[in-house]
């Protein structure tokens, strides 16, 4: 028999999660959420689900998920009376299993399910389109891991296993491949704005160099999609970046000279410079005056 869903926080994942299960033949069988109005939308858009109470989401459920902010999930987790064998699944990507110690306590199978993807909130016409190939990390007490892969599938997603010990890793990269994205377009578009373009313009122009660049990544790999300075070992034109950013925009210097530091290693690392090159690229790196270009 299909297990028994429930939702505790009807918020944005809580409610992509909801529709998509429920699509996917998963029965969601009760919403809850603080304001009663929000679970209340939510289980409308769901056949056969109703607004609850966390406590009578626990208890009607045989897989509860707590969709609740980071914060409140161990707050959660401890006014709730929880029992043997049901299964109760935060969707944090930083947090541990130890919010949910109470739950354990009780009897009940832990576990975390962390779609890799933004939810803003939109509701989209076909709820699985949000799912559909994404990967779903996942740690889990060994007899629930299987009930969650299946899930997973089921919404079109990939499972990953994920060991206690490397979440902390795993949410840093998700953070550095999509938060950090923004922040650079961002600087970027700054940069432009010290020339007299506006943000919409200048991101206008350089989101196809972005697209571009994702493109070439997933069709080669970030080695060979590398293009650039640094990759050229062109230091002269580092170091004018360099001063540029230092006399323009100087909160965009930092990040510059760090990611100059990260390509350069993985130019370096791929082969595609020489000992020299990478040597003057790191001098000016440090401070040192640009080297005489060739004549
Ligand atoms: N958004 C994303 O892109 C994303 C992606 C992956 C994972 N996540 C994770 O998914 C979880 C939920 O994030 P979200 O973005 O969906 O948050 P959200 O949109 O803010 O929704 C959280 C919902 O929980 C309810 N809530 C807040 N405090 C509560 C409490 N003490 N008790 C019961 N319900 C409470 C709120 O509704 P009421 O005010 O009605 O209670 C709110 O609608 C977080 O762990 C987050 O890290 C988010």
């Amino acid at each position: 028999m299909m297990e028994q869903v429930g939702i505790i926080g009807a918020g944005r994942v809580g409610s992509a999660l909801a529709v998509a299960a429920a699509a996917a033949g998963w029965p969601v069988v009760a919403v809850a959420s603080r304001q009663h109005a929000r679970a209340e939308a939510l289980a409308a858009r769901l056949p056969g689900a109703r607004p609850a109470t966390a406590q009578e989401v626990a208890d009607l459920a045989d897989l509860v998920f707590l969709t609740v902010p980071d914060a409140a999930i161990a707050q959660v987790t401890r006014v709730v009376r929880w029992r043997a064998g049901q299964a109760v699944v935060h969707t944090s990507g930083a947090e541990s299993l130890a919010p949910l110690a109470p739950a354990r306590a009780a009897g009940a199978l832990i576990g975390g399910l962390h779609p890799l993807q933004t939810f803003a909130g939109a509701n989209e016409a076909d709820p699985l389109r949000v799912f559909a190939g994404i990967t779903c990390a996942l740690e889990a007490d060994a007899a629930l891991l299987p009930r969650l892969e299946a899930l997973v599938r089921a919404l079109g997603a990939r499972p990953v296993v994920l060991p206690a010990e490397a979440r902390a890793r795993y949410h840093a990269a998700a953070v550095l491949a999509s938060n950090y994205v923004v922040t650079l377009l961002h600087l970027a578009a700054a940069l432009w704005a010290t020339f007299g373009v506006d943000e919409r313009t200048a991101l206008a122009a350089l989101l196809p160099l972005t697209r571009r660049a994702v493109d070439n990544v997933a069709a080669c790999g970030p080695a060979a999609a590398l293009t650039g300075p640094i990759v050229r070992g062109d230091a002269a034109t580092v170091a004018k970046h360099l001063v540029a950013l230092a006399e323009a925009c100087p909160a965009a210097l930092a990040p510059y000279a760090a990611l100059a530091e990260a390509t350069l290693a993985l130019a370096a690392d791929a082969g595609l410079l020489s000992p020299e090159q990478v040597a003057a690229v790191r001098a000016v790196l440090a401070g040192a005056p640009p080297p005489a270009r060739p004549s």
